[in-house]
């Protein structure tokens, strides 16, 4: 009980102190209140009191309208792995309008780009390119329902595949496609979905790491059955890879030796442009060839835009290659090692999941496998970690992600480390 109203005090105070130190993000909020509602128009980046508003970023740095500065440990949320101004890819989209921004025809990069991501990814044998993770995850579901003529869609919960799929929430305005839910990591029972539904299932859906819902890995034998259990019944197995294609070189399905029907990408393959894309075999994305009688339609004005293009491919050529995405993984893998060993240590119930570069604050002790573990997990306590790692200069996702980026030094994850450290230190008897 007063554990619980301490928390509660102190968290009250950290808001207060938020509030006090960041007088112009306060002033453009209540701004922009008038024309969006909350000041708001991408909801994940809305808190209370009133989220920070950025004037630039630089590097792996951050600055807010107040002027302070942050190490950036969120990296857009998976989307900013060059940071804030790598030159090469600078470079490459100021070469890229150079010779005109929307030309309504072919560009030169769009081939290959496509080359790119098809040399990187083994299960992109062919794709089609689109402007965001929604829309790619859109057109893969719809794709599955096309090819096989069935109507349901089995996803798990947890699962966040873009704004009109969040799976398992109370509330959703999600797109109105005939969903089965079923639990992440829970083999037996998605199996026993699949034969219950084995000839209503188009796809089963998912990220081999929930991203969004606190990166908790797939086991490889839920990857395993679910891979064998939609080949048996001709369903399509579709990995989101939006987020999780960052964390091995040919992305993370690969890395567990499953080759997925569909695959969907997002985020930093664009090189910090809007993107998606969705791919797979060929003789399922090949039923897009225009040239052929009766070929699926898919416009989009902006799919092959120039800026993405440039900056896709520069990126995976010329910035994320395979060796920097090991670099990148090995470092995160070593970091959360350290976090976890500081908790440990602290004897605090708080804990570090994900898997190389991506991972998520939980303050709870104990396994977590699903995101019904993760619910055991303090919200205040979560709170009050943000506002103190704010404080200390770093920025992290309010609900405890991070997402490593390539301008991030040693140094870096050292300071990151000490500050965790000093939470643990001074908040520890608020947490046990
Ligand atoms: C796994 C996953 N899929 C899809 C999306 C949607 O991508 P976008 O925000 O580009 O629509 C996201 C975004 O966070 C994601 O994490």
């Amino acid at each position: 009980m007063t554990r619980n109203f301490d928390l509660a005090a102190a968290l009250d105070e950290a808001k207060q102190a938020y509030i006090a130190d960041n007088p112009a993000s306060a002033a453009q909020h209540e701004r922009a209140r008038a024309a969006l509602p909350g000041g708001n128009t991408r909801t994940v980046l809305y808190y209370d009191p009133f989220p920070l508003g950025f004037a630039r970023g630089e590097g792996a740095g951050l600055w807010d309208l107040d002027g302070h500065r942050y190490t950036d440990f969120l990296g857009e949320f998976t989307a900013g792995v060059a940071g804030h101004s790598n030159a090469i890819i600078r470079r490459a989209v100021i070469a890229a309008m150079e010779d005109g921004i929307n030309l309504g025809g072919h560009n030169t990069f769009e081939p290959r780009f496509a080359e790119a991501v098809r040399a990187r990814f083994p299960a992109m044998e062919q794709m089609r390119f689109t402007n965001s993770g929604t829309e790619a995850n859109l057109l893969a579901i719809s794709t599955a329902i096309a090819v096989t003529g069935r109507k349901k869609i089995l996803a798990f919960n947890g699962g966040y595949h873009g704004a009109v799929f969040t799976i398992g929430a109370p509330v959703n305005i999600n797109a109105p496609f005939d969903w089965l839910v079923s639990g992440y990591n829970d083999a037996a029972a998605a199996v026993a979905l699949i034969e219950a539904h084995a000839s209503e299932i188009a796809a089963v859906i998912l990220e081999p790491m929930l991203g969004g819902g606190g990166c908790i890995p797939a086991e490889p034998d839920f990857l395993h059955a679910l891979r064998e259990a939609t080949a048996r019944h001709g369903m399509m197995l579709i990995f989101d890879e939006v987020m999780t294609s960052r964390l091995a070189p040919g992305g993370l399905g690969a890395a567990h030796g499953i080759t997925p029907d569909l695959m969907t990408l997002g985020k930093y393959v664009g090189g910090g442009m809007s993107f998606g894309a969705f791919g797979g075999r060929a003789d399922l994305i090949g039923r897009f060839d225009p040239s052929q009688p009766g070929a699926l339609p898919h416009a989009g004005t902006f799919n092959n835009n120039v800026l993405t293009m440039a900056a896709g491919l520069t990126t995976l050529s010329e910035v994320f290659t395979p060796d920097a995405a090991l670099a990148l993984n090995a470092m995160g893998e070593r970091l959360r090692a350290r976090l976890n060993a500081a908790c440990q240590a602290a004897a605090v119930p708080m804990q570090f999941t994900g898997r190389g570069s991506m991972l998520a604050a939980h303050m709870m002790a104990g396994s977590i496998r699903t995101p019904a573990d993760a619910a055991a997990g303090s919200v205040p306590a979560r709170d009050l970690f943000f506002f103190d790692m704010l404080r200390e200069g770093y920025w992290i996702a309010r609900r405890g992600m991070m997402a490593l980026s390539l301008p991030l030094t040693e140094a870096d994850m050292d300071g990151f480390v000490a500050a965790v450290e000093r939470f643990l230190a001074a908040r520890g008897d608020l947490l046990r």
